[in-house]
């Protein structure tokens, strides 16, 4: 048996709920693992208020991220051995003291990275490695917006975009949002409460705009985010943490012959080779000091609501995590 956190409905963080679940002997290429962190993700808000739609008819047990030993094997899994720490990022079921999944879905975490790092870094560092290796690919000397700079995946992209020579924009709600996100890469911070981001990104950018905007907050900030693009930019919309963008149209994007894309993570990962290439340059660049995780919030697992309520309510900063 274990304890699980699911939602018994669409709904605000009160329809989470303890559940025991029983982990039944792993089967033909699964195994058995025991969490040792969990990480806390935007999508897990989208899943339980219902934005997604649910893969099953009630109690969603959500959860995209997770570090933890492998207990128990299956049949016919080669890569990995029962002892072995591992992480991996996978849509719902990580809210939970131990769980059967695949194998081909994890990924070794080298002994030198903490299990609370690997499960703050997995899906947000993975995140970051598609959106600037493959969404929109960065060049040393381009200059890009990323919005939501202070959080989960925009402390990582930040120290990543400057680690590749790129100059950083970011933005966040507040100014310690925004001195934090500017010790984290970026070379300018706009405070997009307070100011008005697209006269600011042409201010930095002396009228011209940037190559890409990364934009995750959605509905509240792609009209502008389209306004900060120079000639043949690229929009990346990959969340909408404020609300999805129901108003594009492709006429928009005539403006400036700009592109646009919608990319979800779990397309890359996906491919079995670039899950493995991609997790172990985030985690050599981890192990190295380049990328500074900030687990910045702890939950206990069964506290999950007041991490959602938190997310949700713009209070928290980098990552956060639930301890089972
Ligand atoms: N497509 C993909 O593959 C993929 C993968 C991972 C994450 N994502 C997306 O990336 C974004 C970041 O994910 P994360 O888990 O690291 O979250 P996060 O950035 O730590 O939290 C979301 C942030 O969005 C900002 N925000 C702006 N307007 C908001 C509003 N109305 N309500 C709530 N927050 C608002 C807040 O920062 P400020 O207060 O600074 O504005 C908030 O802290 C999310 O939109 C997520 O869905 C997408």
């Amino acid at each position: 048996m274990s304890m699980a956190i699911a939602a018994a409905k669409p709904g605000g963080a009160d329809v989470l709920h303890k559940k025991e679940i029983v982990t039944a002997k792993p089967g033909k290429g699964e195994v058995l693992v025991r969490h040792s962190a969990i990480g806390v993700n935007f999508i897990d808000v989208y899943f339980r208020s219902g934005l997604y739609p649910w893969p099953v008819e009630k109690d969603l047990i959500l959860g995209s991220e997770a570090a933890g030993t492998i207990v128990a094997m299956g049949e016919g899994v080669s890569e990995f051995n029962i002892g072995d720490k591992i992480a991996y990022t996978v849509p719902n079921g990580a809210y939970c003291q131990e769980r059967i999944i695949e194998a081909r879905h994890l990924v070794p975490l080298p002994e030198a990275i903490d299990v609370k790092v690997a499960a703050a870094s997995m899906l947000k560092g993975l995140t970051a490695h598609y959106l600037l290796h493959r969404s929109f690919k960065v060049e040393k000397g381009q200059t890009v917006l990323f919005h939501a700079g202070a959080g989960g995946v925009g402390l990582i992209a930040g120290q990543w975009l400057a680690a590749k020579g790129v100059t950083a924009i970011g933005t966040a709600g507040g100014k310690e949002k925004c001195e934090l996100a500017a010790k984290n890469g970026y070379a300018h911070m706009i405070d997009y409460m307070s100011e008005d981001f697209v006269e600011r990104v042409k201010e930095i950018t002396g009228g011209e705009g940037v190559d890409a905007v990364y934009d995750s907050v959605g509905k509240d900030t792609y009209p502008g985010s389209l306004n900060c693009l120079k000639t043949f930019g690229t929009l990346v919309n990959f969340g909408q943490s404020s609300g999805p963008a129901l108003d594009f149209k492709l006429s928009d994007l005539a403006v400036g012959s700009y592109s646009v894309t919608r990319p979800i993570l779990f397309h890359f990962t996906a491919d079995r080779e670039y899950l493995k290439q991609a997790s172990s340059e985030l985690f050599a660049m981890i192990e190295k000091g380049e990328l500074k995780i900030s687990v910045n919030q702890q939950f206990a697992l069964e506290d999950a609501a007041k991490a959602h309520i938190a997310l949700e309510s713009r209070k928290t900063t980098g990552s956060t995590v639930l301890m089972p």
